[in-house]
Order: C-alpha cells, then sequence, then structure tokens
C-alpha cells in the first residue's frame, strides 16, 4: 500500500450528491475524480464554464459517473442560488458542499490596491459565506437529515503569512465559520469539517505563489519534515473520508495534512535540526559541565 493509492471502498459515496467549487482545475478536480470513482454524482462551478464542461466530459470518461458542469462566480450571492437550484434540478438534492474555490497571489501588502485586496476576499471568504449560507438555508428549510460542508482552508488560517495576507485573514474567517457553525448547525444534521493543505503543487497556485524561477529557489519540499510535497490523491483520500458516512462524528475539526510543514516552522528550537549529530556529544559536555556553577 502507498499513499498515492485509494482507500475508501468502492461504493463509500454511492447515493451522494457534492457540489465542489472550483472543481474545474487542480485539487477540486483531483477530489472530484476520487468522488466519481466511489460513487457519487458530483456538480462542479467556476467562473469558466468551457474549463469546467471539458473536465465533466474528461472525468466521466475516465470514472462512468455523472458530472455537472455549472457556471458561478462564488462572489455573487444571487448566482450560488441559481446553482443550487441547477443542482437541485439535475440531481433532485444535494448532500455536500467543498467549498474548494479561491483567489490568491504574492504580493507585499503595500502594493495591493483596495480592489485587490477585496478581490481575494470576496472569492474566498465571502464566496464560502455565500455558498454555506445558500447550502445552509436549503437543508434547513427542507429539513434534509444528513448534510456536510467540508471547507478547503491552509495552514497560514491560524499562523498568518507575510505576502498573503488578503488569503490569511479571508482562510482565518474560514476557519472561524467552520468551528461556529459545527456547532450552530449541528442540531439540523449539518457537520461542518475544514482540511488544511500544505503544499500540493497545481498550476493554479504555483502560477501566482511560485511565478517565473521562485519554484527552484524556495524548493517547498524542504521546508516540510517530511521532505516532499504531497500527492494529489492523498488529499482526495482524506477529503473522499470527510464527507463520507464514516466520519459522522467528525465536526468542527480542521484537518492538516502537511507533512509537519507549519509545526517546522514554529517550535522554537527547531532550527537546531542542522546541528549534525557528532557535535551532540560536545554540547553534552558542555551543559553537564555548566551543573551546579
Ligand atoms: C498585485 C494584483 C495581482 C498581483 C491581480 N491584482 N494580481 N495586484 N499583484 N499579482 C489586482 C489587479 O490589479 C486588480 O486590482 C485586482 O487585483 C483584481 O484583479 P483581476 O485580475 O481584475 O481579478 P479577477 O479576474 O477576478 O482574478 C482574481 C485573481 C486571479 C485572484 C486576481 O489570480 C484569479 O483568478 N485567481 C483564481 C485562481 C487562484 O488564485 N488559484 C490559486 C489558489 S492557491 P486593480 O486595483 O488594478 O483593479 C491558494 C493556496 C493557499 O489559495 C496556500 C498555499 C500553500
Ligand atoms: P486552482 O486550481 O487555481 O483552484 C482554484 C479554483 O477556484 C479554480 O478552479 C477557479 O476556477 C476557482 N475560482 C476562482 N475564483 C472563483 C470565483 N470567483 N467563483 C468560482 N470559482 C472561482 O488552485 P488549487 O491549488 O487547486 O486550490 C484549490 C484550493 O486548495 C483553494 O482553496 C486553495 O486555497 C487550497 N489550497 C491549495 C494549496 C496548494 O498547495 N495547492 C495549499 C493549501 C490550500 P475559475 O478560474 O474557472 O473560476
Amino acid at each position: 500500500m502507498s499513499y498515492t493509492d485509494k482507500m475508501l471502498r468502492d461504493d463509500a459515496l454511492k447515493g451522494k450528491v457534492i457540489v465542489v467549487t472550483g472543481g474545474g482545475s487542480g485539487l477540486g478536480k483531483a477530489m472530484t475524480k476520487y468522488f466519481l470513482e466511489l460513487g457519487a454524482q458530483v456538480a462542479i462551478t467556476s467562473r469558466d464554464i468551457d474549463k469546467l464542461k471539458n473536465t465533466a466530459s474528461e472525468l466521466e470518461a475516465a470514472t462512468g459517473g455523472t458530472c455537472l458542469p455549472l457556471q458561478c462566480d462564488v462572489r455573487h450571492y444571487e448566482e450560488v442560488e441559481n446553482m443550487l437550484q441547477s443542482v437541485l434540478k439535475a440531481f433532485g438534492k444535494v448532500d455536500v458542499l467543498l467549498n474548494n474555490a479561491a483567489g490568491n497571489f504574492i504580493s507585499p501588502t503595500e502594493r495591493l490596491s483596495a480592489n485587490a485586496f477585496d478581490t481575494v476576499i470576496d472569492i474566498v471568504l465571502k464566496g464560502t459565506k455565500n455558498c454555506t449560507l445558500a447550502f445552509g438555508k436549503h437543508w434547513i428549510d427542507s429539513k434534509q437529515t444528513s448534510s456536510t460542508v467540508l471547507n478547503i482552508v491552509t495552514t497560514y488560517a491560524w499562523t498568518g503569512s507575510a505576502y498573503v495576507v488578503p488569503s490569511a485573514t479571508a482562510k482565518a474567517g474560514v476557519l472561524a465559520m467552520t468551528r461556529s457553525l459545527a456547532v450552530e448547525w449541528a442540531k439540523y444534521g449539518i457537520r461542518t469539517n475544514a482540511i488544511a493543505p500544505g503544499p500540493f503543487p497545481t498550476k493554479g497556485a504555483w502560477d501566482r505563489l511560485m511565478p517565473g524561477d521562485l519554484a527552484e529557489k524556495f524548493d517547498m519540499a524542504k521546508k516540510v519534515p517530511l521532505q516532499r510535497v504531497g500527492d494529489h490523491q492523498e488529499l482526495a483520500n482524506l477529503a473522499a473520508y470527510m464527507v463520507s458516512d464514516f466520519s459522522a462524528y467528525i465536526n468542527g475539526e480542521v484537518v492538516v495534512i502537511d507533512g509537519g510543514e507549519w509545526l517546522k516552522g514554529a517550535g522554537q528550537f527547531n532550527m537546531l535540526e542542522a546541528i549534525p549529530e557528532e557535535l551532540w556529544d560536545q554540547l553534552e559536555m558542555m551543559i553537564k559541565a555548566k551543573k551546579n556553577k
């Protein structure tokens, strides 16, 4: 067995209807593919309908599943409401909302226009709010007894991060929303959880976060104690578990999948990793020699 293998049994998501925002590319596409393989019907949404149609055809051909492409800019509540109605019309119900759509780019904060800052906040925080509110209202009004919201955040939702301040601000808001609604909406049978991925290379993220030769200059794998970046299938395995009934008692959780990356940056003495083995004898002697002096 390997982390690139598929984890759940074939029918794990049979009968489920799942909406993946930003499902036409990157991690959203990888998670959608696995959901289809596990028997779910999946609607993928984003701004670019041609991209969505191509992805849906590709994934239907690869999996034999049903994938519905729907144009929807998550920044606009009416578009989200229309998207929800289209999903209900096509599938009769919806069980899972995966808030995966995002916008992000690196920049010193003082270089950002007010509109640039707003653009990221609007996609990530307001977009997640729009989808969650519309789907939550529907589930509560229709008295559906079991549904799930899964939000994709990242570890700088709680550490913060320089040079991606709008994204960090927005993801922190999404994390607060996750934990708040996990309590408030549990009585309606709605579970709310999040996944915080570390580096999982995708074109969308790397074009905006590691442009030019930055990817070579700052090898993301070197920041990770496990010395590698993530594989899309291992994220898809986790997401499939989190939206399946196997995780029915998990609510309000944020699951980190980053090979230990954020903790490596956080631990005060983690820099001692650089000390060679042979030096530890000398250091031990120096410390012991100071005892009671
Ligand atoms: C400064 C910038 C900029 C940049 C855009 N802007 N790029 N400012 N530096 N590099 C400014 C523009 O000048 C404009 O402000 C405002 O931002 C909006 O830009 P538009 O291009 O008009 O917006 P839009 O077409 O809506 O595109 C949104 C976008 C774009 C976020 C700017 O990058 C996008 O479509 N992204 C979607 C996909 C994505 O970002 N994927 C990566 C997610 S990765 P003015 O004032 O000029 O009007 C991720 C990883 C997290 O989240 C963790 C990693 C470990
Ligand atoms: P990606 O391929 O660029 O995915 C982002 C998606 O969001 C795109 O499909 C994009 O589609 C969609 N989107 C952007 N603006 C939208 C809007 N206004 N309305 C609807 N959809 C919109 O990048 P990714 O790496 O797969 O990122 C997926 C998620 O993982 C994001 O939440 C990101 O923050 C998170 N994440 C990624 C990493 C990583 O290392 N890759 C690490 C941590 C967290 P359109 O352009 O067609 O609209």
